[in-house]
């Protein structure tokens, strides 16, 4: 008999998390997956694209909840997660991450004595000011299964009283998407043809990547344009490629914020993830508030700083090419002229941070469906 088995994301960030283990369980016999999005992301260059890119099926069932405050996004997937697992109902859920549709298919899942398995489990920034943060503790706090990427995982998840039973280290999931990123977009030049058009318009200068979606960062009208002013500072020296991200766009227009681009600020639409890989990893250094792209800039070796006060993602501080910045723009102009001198820390390789994450969940999970 087979035993069924529901991925459910929701957002950007859990894709390229749930593309590996989809594909690893896909040659595992007895097992049947159907993949449900909530719609918590929806367009397009949000959400398909990265479908297409890493060749997950289209989800067996999209919920379309869309947009709204943290409340409306959160219950209206619950309700509408509710009724799709009544109809059908499967033996273990995974979930992805810490956005709103991770705690939401969590929360409807234990309820309805579904098991739940948690991919990134045990990350904290210790900021109940984050809405993630939020998400990871609660999700953490009732799942069954916890899949943590790094040691300080685990022990983060063990200070909180959680069964060490429960907790399996099984390494980053996506560095196994990145790793084949990497090697499709060396195979194949039109995987990344904005990349390189990008590139051709600034002739394979140097150049800072940025990413900025944060509601610490872009939320308050007068944070989101003193760190504009920096962009256009930095953008005096060097060529700032800026993937706009819809949040930060609304706010952009709403307050007026984006007068007179400077030539080298290049600001473009969302980009797929093979074109921001591409970039990632030709970039002089990365500036972000995102929580992946910490990650993927240590494995990449670029140097990362992070306009943030804190991490759910320490061991990039610790191991490798991370630096927590804030909103200290002074540390900001240091860093960036260390990385020019050469003088900037290295980064090392983090143990299971190898591309194998999502076999050695394949391993345990029939494991969990026995239990
Ligand atoms: C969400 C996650 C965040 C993650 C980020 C990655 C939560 C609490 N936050 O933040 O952890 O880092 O995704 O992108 O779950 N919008 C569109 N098109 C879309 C999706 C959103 O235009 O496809 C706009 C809407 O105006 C929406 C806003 O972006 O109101 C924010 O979207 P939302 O999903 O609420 O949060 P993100 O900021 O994307």
């Amino acid at each position: 008999m087979s035993s069924n088995i529901f991925h459910i994301v929701g957002a950007r960030p859990n894709f390229m998390k749930l593309a590996p283990l989809y594909k690893n369980l896909v040659w595992k016999e007895n097992i049947k997956q159907k993949i449900i999005h909530t719609g918590q992301h929806y367009d397009a260059m949000m959400s398909d694209i990265f479908f297409q890119q890493l060749e997950i099926p289209t989800p067996d069932y999209n919920l379309g909840v869309g947009s709204g405050t943290h409340t409306q996004q959160t219950a209206n997937a619950m309700l509408a997660l509710e009724q799709c697992l009544l109809n059908d109902k499967p033996e273990l859920v995974v979930v992805y991450g810490d956005v709103n549709s991770t705690l939401a298919a969590t929360l409807v899942c234990v309820k309805m004595g579904i098991r739940v398995a948690h991919v990134e489990a045990g990350l904290r920034s210790y900021d109940r000011q984050m809405p993630e943060e939020i998400n990871r503790v609660l999700t953490d706090s009732v799942a069954d299964v916890l899949l943590t990427p790094s040691e300080d995982a685990n022990q983060n998840l063990l200070k909180e009283g959680i069964s060490a039973d429960k907790i399996f280290l099984v390494g980053n999931i996506m560095i196994d998407s990145l790793c084949l990123a990497l090697k499709l977009i060396e195979e194949k030049l039109e995987y990344t043809k904005k990349a390189q058009e990008i590139l051709q318009k600034i002739d394979c200068q140097k150049f800072i990547l940025s990413t900025v979606h944060r509601p610490s960062n872009v939320d308050t009208p007068s944070a989101l344009k003193r760190l504009f002013e920096v962009f256009k500072e930095i953008a005096q020296t060097y060529y700032l490629i800026l993937p706009l991200h819809p949040r930060t766009q609304k706010q952009l227009q709403e307050h007026s914020i984006l007068d007179k681009i400077p030539e080298k600020m290049l600001i473009v639409a969302p980009l797929s993830y093979f074109d921001f890989i591409c970039l990632q990893k030709n970039a002089f250094c990365i500036l972000t508030d995102s929580g992946g792209i910490q990650e993927e800039s240590t494995f990449l070796q670029i140097p990362c700083l992070t306009l943030r006060k804190n991490t759910e993602r320490p061991i990039t501080i610790e191991k490798g090419s991370n630096t927590l910045i804030g909103d200290d723009y002074e540390l900001l102009f240091a860093k960036i002229s260390e990385i020019e001198q050469g003088k900037y820390k290295k980064a090392f390789p983090i143990p299971l941070w190898d591309g194998k994450a999502a076999e050695r969940i394949g391993q345990l999970i029939p494991h969990f469906l026995k239990k």
